[in-house]
């Protein structure tokens, strides 16, 4: 039986298109490389960091996700030739805390709560960060718990991350669905155990590695079809 419905957090809940479009005022022309090159490489640094020293109390390396996304912002900065003064990445990073949520994100948890399913949020997020940008939303009384991995010192896809959802609810693993917009996340989760729906928004394909999505659809609005047929 579905008990607990967890959500990854960028692309999934929160639209990160603002942080494109931000990038391209910035630096004209080249906003869609930059926020490109800087998402792979902050999820870059995030597997070096668990890679490194995958131990279950977690990584030595570990530094919130908020750090190495600052520090994956000048990286790209440098490596695309751009130059990054502070306001420009203050601008940035304050970004993150004022993204919004995508279209589908309120009628969707709520019809989770009325039918008694629990929800989370399930990021790579630091803590802080996750709270800031719920709160903006006014997304609060519809998460049970935001999950950040800071609990644990490892980043998505590692086992330890997953396994925060079964420590913070009365849950197996079979009473969950995950929900990520990004198929590495949905691979993760389907090999650690779980069900998994993808929201593709982009109409991507799928990774040529891991599990299939157990489900898959271009919104969260296609979720409640699945979790009502
Ligand atoms: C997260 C990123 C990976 O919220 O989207 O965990």
């Amino acid at each position: 039986m579905l008990k607990l419905v967890a959500f990854d957090a960028y692309g999934t809940i929160f639209d990160v298109y603002s942080i494109a479009k931000l990038a391209d005022e910035l630096f004209p022309g080249q906003g869609q490389a930059l926020s490109l090159m800087w998402r792979d490489r902050q999820i870059e640094y995030t597997r070096l960091v668990s890679m490194a020293d995958p131990q279950e109390q977690g990584s030595r390396y570990y530094t919130s996700f908020w750090d190495l996304t600052i520090k994956s912002l000048r990286y790209s900065c440098t490596r695309l030739g751009l130059s990054l003064n502070t306001s420009s990445e203050n601008a940035l990073m304050d970004q993150y805390a004022k993204l919004e949520k995508f279209p589908d994100v309120v009628q969707t948890l709520s019809l989770l709560k009325s039918k008694g399913i629990q929800t989370a949020i399930l990021s790579n997020g630091s803590q802080k960060m996750l709270q800031e940008v719920v709160d903006q939303n006014g997304l609060s009384e519809l998460f049970h718990q935001l999950v950040s991995v800071d609990d644990v010192k490892h980043f998505k896809v590692m086992p330890q991350a997953y396994q925060l959802l079964l420590n913070k609810f009365s849950c197996q693993k079979e009473d969950i669905l995950f929900v990520s917009c990004n198929a590495w996340d949905i691979v993760g989760a389907g090999w650690f155990g779980l069900s998994t729906y993808w929201v593709n928004r982009f109409h991507l394909p799928f990774e040529t590695i891991g599990l299939p999505p157990s489900f898959q659809g271009s919104s969260l609005t296609e979720l409640i079809y699945h979790i009502e047929s």
